[in-house]
């Protein structure tokens, strides 16, 4: 049985959804980064639903999503001081830990790496949704592979609609943007694989030392498999267009920044971003999901600056630009 639209997050719906996941089926939920799709993550003929569902990669691991700190213990083996740092600082909240994964863990959770992604949700639906369920939540983005996030619950109905058990409904996503994943090493080594909703620069001052981008191995594979140059695109080819440069020819749409750029045809749609990084992330996909449409040939945005405290943004901006 599969659904194609939303049911408002209420501890009925909650609890329904949960006894879902507890028979092996998805459920969209809310996050306070993006939406989830969620399966229970000790059950690996459950998880192969969101490779299908998604039309993901067998090779690009899952964030396992938890209610509990302690229960990080149970879906990792090592928990090095820089785990127990981080997690007390950035835990409810939008930060992935990269770490050894214990063997209740199945393979297909982790594309048969030896680590697993753990995160703890700031979200209520989320956190009312795993305890209900009673189990760790094996959930990537709830869109199509290497599309446009959802931010919205109308924004996983309109990509996964008849593919999932239960879309859960909690209002528009906070931060709008994903968590930022780092790996930490048995030494407690941290290293940046995905730039997200917690800058650098916090983590770097809860640790005490710089946080690098993760290196490449000798193989040459990357350090974080789910880490595609093109992801994150809306269907609409999307262009960065700085403020003194024409737009396209032919009909699209801009997305501007801070203020509304003058002089623009009617007929175009304009969407403008605040020029503040939160504040931005929390509007970027819901404006890219609004403008993407068959009508528009194109979608400009005028990019931000190249400053630190957009550093997700821009990581996004990159994968999502066509070439
Ligand atoms: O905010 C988020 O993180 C959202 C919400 C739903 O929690 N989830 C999310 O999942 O963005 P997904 O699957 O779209 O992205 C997961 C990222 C990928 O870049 C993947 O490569 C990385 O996390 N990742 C997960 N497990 C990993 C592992 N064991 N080693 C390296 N990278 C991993
Ligand atoms: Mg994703």
């Amino acid at each position: 049985m599969t659904t194609s639209h939303a049911v408002v997050a209420t501890p009925e719906t909650i609890a329904l959804a949960a006894a879902h996941l507890r028979a092996g089926d998805l459920v969209a939920f809310p996050t306070e980064t993006v939406y989830g799709l969620g399966a229970n993550a000790l059950d690996a003929a459950a998880v192969e639903k969101i490779f299908i569902a998604k039309r993901r990669p067998r090779s690009s691991p899952l964030i396992v999503h938890i209610a509990d700190a302690q229960d990080a213990r149970k879906v990792v083996r090592l928990w090095p001081n820089a785990a127990e740092l981080l997690a007390r600082h950035f835990w409810p909240g939008p930060l992935t830990m990269v770490l050894p994964k214990s063997n209740a863990i199945p393979a297909i959770v982790s594309g048969d790496l030896d680590t697993v992604g753990v995160r703890l949700p700031e979200h209520p639906v989320a956190r009312a949704l795993i305890r209900a369920a009673g189990v760790p939540l094996a959930a990537p983005s709830a869109n199509e592979f290497m599309q446009l996030s959802p931010t919205a619950a109308s924004h996983v109905a309109r990509s996964l609609a008849g593919r999932v058990a239960m879309i859960l409904d909690g209002g528009n996503s906070d931060a709008g943007i994903e968590s930022t994943v780092v790996s930490i090493s048995a030494e407690g080594h941290v290293e940046l694989l995905r730039p997200g909703a917690v800058r650098r620069e916090q983590i770097e001052r809860v640790l005490g030392t710089a946080v690098a981008d993760a290196h490449w191995d000798k193989q040459g594979s990357a350090p974080s498999p789910g880490m595609h140059e093109r992801h994150y695109a809306p269907h609409t080819p999307l262009r960065l267009v700085s403020r003194q440069s024409p737009l396209p020819d032919g009909a699209g749409a801009l997305i501007s920044l801070g203020t509304a750029r003058p002089n623009l045809p009617n007929d175009l749609t304009e969407i403008v971003l605040p020029a503040y990084p939160e504040a931005y992330a929390r509007g970027l996909y819901a404006a890219l999901h609004s403008v993407d449409h068959p009508d528009h040939a194109w979608i400009a945005l005028e990019p931000p600056p190249q400053q630190p405290a957009w550093e997700a943004v821009n990581d996004r901006l990159r994968r999502a630009a066509s070439p």
